[in-house]
């Protein structure tokens, strides 16, 4: 299937951002999008490059009572040397996939969804913001899309990308956030759907997330659904701990998301040489390690995240600053690190970055 381009006409174009520092997260879309349909009878077909713009949708769609949906988020860069990159796309695209399976929606071609990304960024380059921290954020969606109110798994279903210019994920740019532990709340239990990238784990967390920011805290930090004690991970991050030298994340149990920028961290962590462990962690080991000195450093990981340092973990009316608040020298290495090989700047050992352009 080749993928069609309607261009929109010049007096559609929308501005471009010319203030990077301005851009913030989420709110800015380029000029075009990508769609593609699925029917029973057809299969997922009619991929094309569209103007951006509104869907039209039945009021009675059941991704809009339902919530069968699915979504990743990725980016391209814009490196100095004026090529444009996607990092670990495919991996997103496989992810897309198996999320499409929990959600009993059918599965895209990966093949095709990369070539779709590359013609839309390639489409709407000129938006891809050149500052150090600044990229395309790109958002591939999955909706159904049968106009009915029954619960089942819809017939119909429709795919689309829209890509937008974004800076950092948090205000705080690259500094410390806190984080709040909720034990009221809990985000996913073995068996739900905490692994798959889907709307309703996120509306699920609207609730702690506004706690947590009553509270003065940036982010949730969730808690194991069944024991209430072994952290899992952060509203949009997966987390990781470092104690007395060894680097401790949650272990992959079903309920949390396998973060992508999460496995690169292992990944460049092991190739550094610095011990890791994924294993369950206790809030009480995190805050007794505080207590004695041997909690070093807290940071999170995620795409639109990237690498986030964490400064305070908050758990009922106790707080703890890590180390002394300030960004830990490793975090600032994951985050160096990180950005140099996705804007071609730095060896990329692993041969995540793929040059579109
Ligand atoms: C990402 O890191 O790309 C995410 O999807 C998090 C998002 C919900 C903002």
């Amino acid at each position: 299937m080749e993928v069609q381009i309607t261009p929109c006409r010049e007096d559609q174009r929308k501005p471009i951002p010319t203030d990077d520092s301005q851009l913030g997260f989420g709110r800015i879309f380029t000029d075009h999008m990508f769609r593609m349909s699925y029917e029973p009878e057809r299969g997922w077909h009619d991929p094309r490059i569209v103007p951006f713009g509104p869907l039209s949708l039945s009021p009675a769609s059941m991704v809009l009572h339902y919530g069968q949906e699915v979504f990743e988020g990725l980016k391209a860069y814009r490196g100095r040397d004026g090529g444009v990159r996607l990092f670990r796309h495919r991996d997103n695209f496989e992810r897309l996939n198996r999320s499409c399976e929990r959600l009993v929606i059918p599965p895209l071609d990966v093949d095709l969804m990369v070539e779709a990304t590359r013609k839309l960024v390639l489409l709407d380059r000129e938006w891809i913001p050149g500052s150090p921290g600044c990229s395309l954020y790109i958002r591939p969606t999955v909706i159904a899309t049968d106009p009915y109110v029954g619960v089942a798994p819809s017939q119909t279903y429709l795919c689309f990308i829209i890509i937008g210019p974004v800076g950092a994920y948090y205000p705080e740019g690259f500094n410390p956030v806190g984080i709040w532990a909720s034990s009221e709340y809990v985000r996913a239990v073995r068996g739900g759907m905490g692994e798959a990238k889907t709307g309703g784990n996120y509306a699920g967390s609207l609730k702690a997330q506004m706690a947590a920011r009553e509270e003065g805290y940036a982010q949730v930090l969730w808690l194991d659904a069944l024991e209430r004690r072994y952290v899992e991970e952060v509203g949009t991050m997966n987390i990781f701990f470092k104690i007395d030298g060894e680097v401790v994340t949650s272990p992959l149990t079903g309920s949390i998301l396998p973060g992508i920028t999460r496995d690169s961290v292992l990944r460049l962590l092991a190739h550094w040489g610095i011990p890791t462990q994924e294993r369950r962690l206790s809030i009480d080991e995190i805050f007794e390690a505080g207590k004695e000195g041997a909690l070093e450093e807290v940071f999170g990981s995620g795409t639109a995240a990237i690498v986030t340092p964490v400064k305070e973990i908050a758990y009922k009316g106790d707080r703890l600053t890590v180390g002394d608040g300030s960004t830990g020298p490793l975090a600032r290495r994951l985050y160096e690190t990180i950005l140099a090989i996705q804007y071609g700047e730095g060896d990329d050992p692993f041969g995540w970055c793929e040059r579109i352009d």
